[in-house]
């Protein structure tokens, strides 16, 4: 412990310790004026810094593409400057510390969070996250990669068991998060909701102490989850050094001084886990007393660089499936375009949860083409629909913005205290709604215009926690103002169902809306959300077909949304939502030149794909999502992309498939090592993409690489792969060079081969560079957690001294033997083979 930290610490009570590691409320610390120790905000996360908000309310921000997009750009310089901009976006929103990088891994194409996380793979994420860290830190910001650990779905992610062998954890899922602490720095961790081999994640010390602090060196802090705090000293003697939201369930002067005071743990657990916080306070510069970034000041930033950036990064990590030639589109082209499906006006950037932030902008393919390709002939038909639940109406449905008044009291009366615009018709609220508004009890008028798109019957629905009544025109039409109503699973399952009313609108007439909604009838979290659903009959697929037909070029975005892909529960299926395979299948059969361009956050069914001329994979590209896909569309941008996932033929092709999601509590991690392409590789079983594929528009060569260093027996040099690749095409664009390390036979069942590296390279025409890439001994190691069976068990048939050929001592083991080193263009497109001859090692 630093001189100033044991300073600070001997200035606090004991009572003062206890409260510094409970925070004071849903995103800030606790503040001790007289100790000079303030308050700090923390905010999510992964794709934006939202600030006070809650679910994609509050202050707006840059959206950068989502974590799987990240991955996909295999590029950790990029990510880097992404990194920094969310660095500044934090401080703009008065925090410290950002609720980041998300990077357990793609275990089973139905997680709900794999949009967040980078990649199936954990080295790929590892080098991803470690960018991502150095970029945010660098702002001064504190980051904390999550969740700690295996917590790779959302099956009852509360109290779910993921049980995992000793050599899984170390060789795939702890992987990034070792990254995170040795390659990126991170000041901080959070740790999972779900237990680990049977010990909740906030309590388990061999995850906490002897894994992270005690092997890996870090000296940060952990966090715990929001609520995902189990215990006072349990937690304390682990390691949880901050129990957040506030106020402290389990940490705080009372327990912990019942704890104290029982025995359970001492005031040197008090002191490490206190001594954790007030590092992070120092290194955040919270205790310079710089007063530019205090909870509660939100600015908003919106800088150009920053959109060109976010635009560039969702180009790079888009990857171009399968091309038969009719990409790119020429720009200049005076053909006509039919644009399909409802992801192509209304872009999904982003996935549900707690990573929904309000970002600056939120450009559909329809609106980049309407900003930058107005000459072009486009015809838009929506195809089908994919809603799951109701939707938050929002444009085109909603014309511009809603405007909120903001009253104090129940009934819409008296002086407006706070106004407020929504391109959405969804308000949640937790805390303070507004400045001036009392928390206790609000109301709020939220007006705009809505704009049928047909004529005839639409349904209005509701739901609400709360009361909630919509006019139209001035008349009531939907009032849930009075009387009970069901749960449904809104709101953390806290909201109604659905309410609704039939409406009778007109196509093209502005009609005046106005909601009303009151936190009556609410406890903490209060909100609602409106949608607006046309019932005229229509058959969407059909219409799509004749504009495909009439068309050069069909291009058709499908996806989900982010009732599909969020946080809280898993996708529901591996395939698309709604007619969308339908509608591919039929546009593609009224025109050859159809290309799809795929907007989901994880993995989907791509059965559909050799029926098509393209297909694009741009997963949740951020706010300026629908400029990155006409920039790739047309060749203003190489598809930079490069599959982080491997996509599975069928879904039962998918490793976890015999042991998703898991039953009785719990989930065993019964595949092992064996996930993404290392078990498709084991298997053989041919995916519909593997991992690593992804097209340019240029092309390039690659000379045989040059292997160097590793001869010593200890390996003290690193081997150093070096390939020449040129661009050997008229265009530029980027390439990365894979590496996957195959071993020789050894003591211990090891996957065929494993991506140990790569480099990224961007080229002009004609350009050549070298790519270098550095395997460290661990590279070819792998964990061995040794025959832990007690001696003289088998009394019966005793090995003999001296033959047993198993380890007892558990470590990392590089066994003798010649190694192949692939360069790759993807886990199944192997390029050049060298092989390195290494001794014995153990690390
Ligand atoms: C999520 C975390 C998030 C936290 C605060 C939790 O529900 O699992 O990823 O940082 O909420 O919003």
């Amino acid at each position: 412990m630093s001189e100033s930290i044991e300073t600070r610490l001997a200035a606090l009570t004991t009572e003062e310790k206890a409260d510094l590691v409970a925070g004071e409320a849903i995103w800030t610390t606790k503040s001790f004026p007289v100790a000079g120790i303030p308050a700090i905000g923390v905010t999510d996360g992964p794709n934006g810094a939202r600030g006070g908000g809650l679910l994609g309310t509050g202050t707006a921000t840059a959206c950068i593409p989502a974590g799987a997009v990240l991955g996909a750009t295999w590029d950790p310089e990029l990510v880097e400057r992404l990194g920094g901009l969310l660095g500044d976006e934090a401080r703009a929103k008065g925090c410290r510390v950002l609720l980041a990088p998300t990077i357990n891994l793609h275990r089973n194409p139905l997680g709900g969070r794999n949009f967040e996380c980078y990649s199936e793979d954990p080295i790929l994420s590892g080098l991803v996250a470690a960018s991502f860290i150095r970029g945010v830190q660098s702002r001064g910001v504190a980051t904390t990669p999550k969740h700690f650990a295996a917590n790779d779905s959302e099956f009852e992610r509360n109290t779910i068991d993921s049980q995992v062998d000793e050599r899984t954890l170390r060789e795939l899922y702890l992987v990034p998060f070792e990254y995170a602490v040795a390659e990126g720095g991170t000041w901080g961790v959070m740790s999972a909701y779900n237990r680990l081999n049977g010990i909740f994640c906030s309590e388990n010390e061999w995850l906490l102490t002897q894994v992270l602090r005690d092997e890996w060196g870090f000296d940060g802090f952990v966090v715990s989850d929001w609520f995902a705090a189990r215990s006072t000293a349990g937690s304390a003697r682990a390691g949880l050094s901050l129990e957040m939201p506030g106020p402290g369930q389990w940490y705080n002067r009372g327990p912990i001084g019942e704890a104290l005071a029982a025995g359970e743990m001492d005031e040197g657990h008090l002191d490490r886990i206190a001594g954790d916080v007030l590092r992070m306070l120092e290194r955040t510069g919270a205790l310079d007393g710089d007063e530019d970034c205090q909870p509660g000041q939100e600015r908003e930033l919106d800088r150009p660089e920053d959109r060109a950036l976010v635009r560039q990064a969702a180009a790079a990590g888009t990857v171009l499936v399968a091309n038969n030639g009719v990409l790119p589109l020429n720009p200049a082209m005076a053909g006509s375009l039919a644009v399909i499906g409802p992801n192509a006006r209304k872009a999904q950037i982003m996935g549900g949860g707690s990573a929904t932030v309000q970002g600056y902008r939120n450009v559909s393919l329809m609106e980049a083409l309407g900003d930058e390709y107005g000459h072009l002939d486009v015809r838009y038909a929506q195809g089908c629909d994919i809603e799951r639940s109701l939707v938050a109406l929002s444009a085109p449905m909603l014309k511009g913005k809603l405007r909120l008044e903001y009253f104090n009291g129940h009934d819409w009366a008296g002086p407006v205290v706070h106004t407020k615009e929504s391109a959405s018709a969804e308000m949640v609220f937790f805390g303070e709604p507004g400045p001036g508004v009392n928390p206790e009890e609000f109301s709020v008028r939220a007006s705009g215009v809505l704009v049928a798109e047909a004529t005839g019957e639409h349904t209005l629905g509701l739901v609400q926690l709360g009361r909630c009544r919509i006019l139209l025109d001035g008349e009531t039409v939907l009032d849930a103002t009075e009387g009970d109503y069901d749960q449904g699973d809104d709101f953390f399952g806290m909201g109604s169902e659905l309410i609704s009313a039939e409406v009778q609108l007109t196509a093209g007439r502005e009609t005046p809306i106005v909601i009303e909604y009151s936190n009556r009838d609410s406890f903490m979290l209060c909100g609602v959300r409106v949608g607006l659903k046309s019932q005229v009959d229509r058959d969407l697929i059909a219409e799509a077909e004749a504009a495909a037909a009439a068309a050069d070029v069909a291009v058709v975005v499908v996806g989900t949304n982010a009732d599909w892909e969020t946080e809280g529960r898993d996708r529901d299926s591996f395939d698309l939502p709604g007619d969308q395979p339908e509608l591919i299948r039929r546009v593609a059969a009224a025109n050859p030149n159809t290309v799809v361009v795929v907007n989901t956050g994880g993995a989907c069914n791509l059965d559909w794909a050799d029926q098509v001329a393209g297909v694009l994979v741009a997963g949740f590209g951020g706010q300026e999502m629908g400029h990155a896909v006409a920039d790739v569309l047309f060749g203003q941008a190489d598809p930079g992309g490069r599959m982080a996932m491997t996509v599975p033929a069928r879904y039962e092709h998918n490793p976890a498939y015999l042991n998703y999601p898991g039953e009785n509590g719990v989930v065993r991690y019964g595949e092992g090592l064996y996930i993404g392409h290392r078990w498709f590789d084991a298997r053989a079983i041919e995916p519909a993409v593997p991992f690593g594929h992804g097209l340019s528009y240029a092309t390039f060569e690659w000379s045989a690489p040059r292997v160097t260093g590793g001869g010593d027996a200890e390996m003290a040099d690193p081997v150093i792969v070096e390939v020449d690749v040129v661009n050997n095409s008229d265009r530029a664009g980027s390439d990365v060079v894979q590496v996957y390390v195959e071993p020789p036979p050894s003591l211990l069942h090891r996957p065929v081969r494993e991506l140990k590296g790569f480099a990224k390279v961007h080229l002009a025409p004609g350009e050549r560079t070298t790519a270098r890439i550095v395997l460290t001994r661990r590279a070819f190691a792998y964990y061995d957690p040794g025959d832990q069976t007690p001696q003289g068990l088998d009394s019966m048939s005793p090995i003999p001294a001296g033959e047993s050929h198993k380890r007892t001592e558990p470590g990392w083991y590089v066994d003798p033997g010649s190694y192949t080193i692939w360069t790759a263009r993807s886990s199944a497109n192997l390029v050049h083979p060298a092989k390195v001859q290494l001794d014995e090692l153990t690390i």
